[in-house]
């Protein structure tokens, strides 16, 4: 069964405190928070201080992923704010290792992202330090754009690479999963699925995390 990481970039930010004990209560077993700077990303969205205010009134893993440029200035604001787990994309700066060492370094979970048109191979001499990577299944900056099946191919490629070389780090899966999507991505070794449209555009969200567990008994 897949491990579920509801993004609230699709939550309701007036209701935030509610939305968040609702997915908690219902079973998720990670917190997603999409930090975009309008630069890597078109858009903007929240910084370090979102995540400090959340820290408090949730125990779910709070799963930080970075659509910025340079990443690197903005770690330790992120370590200090309480994220549990961070995520640096590769395309995002030339250091990336450093990067990641920054991060564990902290005490905190470090995940190397890959965009869409991005190959495994360029994250190989990495997955030796990660505890998590995250494969783009849309090209990042939006919720609710439709899932691209070309990227799956790259789950079983880092599935494979992990049994090849006795690894243990969690691949994630972010953008258009839903309970069909999900399970090609399940079926080649993706083991933590990011919903957010999915989950919070709907009045029911834990019926639809529910419906991604099902979908991958
Ligand atoms: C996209 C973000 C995602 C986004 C997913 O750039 O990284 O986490 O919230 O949204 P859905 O699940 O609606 O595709
Ligand atoms: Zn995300």
């Amino acid at each position: 069964m897949i491990k579920v990481a509801p993004s609230i970039l699709s939550a309701d930010y007036v209701n935030l405190q509610q939305d968040i004990e609702k997915v908690e209560q219902g079973g998720a077993e990670y917190l997603h928070i999409d930090v975009m700077d309008g630069t890597f990303v078109p858009s903007i969205s929240y910084g370090p201080g979102f995540v400090k205010a959340i820290r408090p009134i949730s125990n779910l893993i709070l799963d930080v992923h970075l659509m910025v440029q340079q990443p690197e200035h903005l770690l330790q604001d992120f370590i200090d704010a309480g994220a549990d787990l961070i995520g640096v994309h590769v395309e995002a700066t030339a250091h990336i290792h450093r990067a990641l060492q920054i991060i564990k370094n902290g005490g905190v979970k470090a995940e190397v992202v890959i965009n869409p048109g991005t190959p495994v191979s360029q994250i190989t001499p990495l997955l030796g330090m990660v505890d998590q990577v995250l494969v783009m299944t849309v090209n990042p900056g939006f919720g609710g754009q439709k899932f691209l099946p070309e990227t799956v191919a790259k789950i079983a490629e880092l599935d494979q690479y992990k049994k090849n070389n006795g690894l243990g780090f969690d691949i994630e899966i972010d953008g258009g999963i839903n309970d069909k999507t999900v399970v090609d991505c399940y079926k080649a070794g993706a083991t933590v699925a990011v919903a957010g449209s999915y989950v919070f555009n709907d009045t029911d969200p834990v019926a639809k995390m529910n419906a991604l567990k099902d979908a991958t008994k």
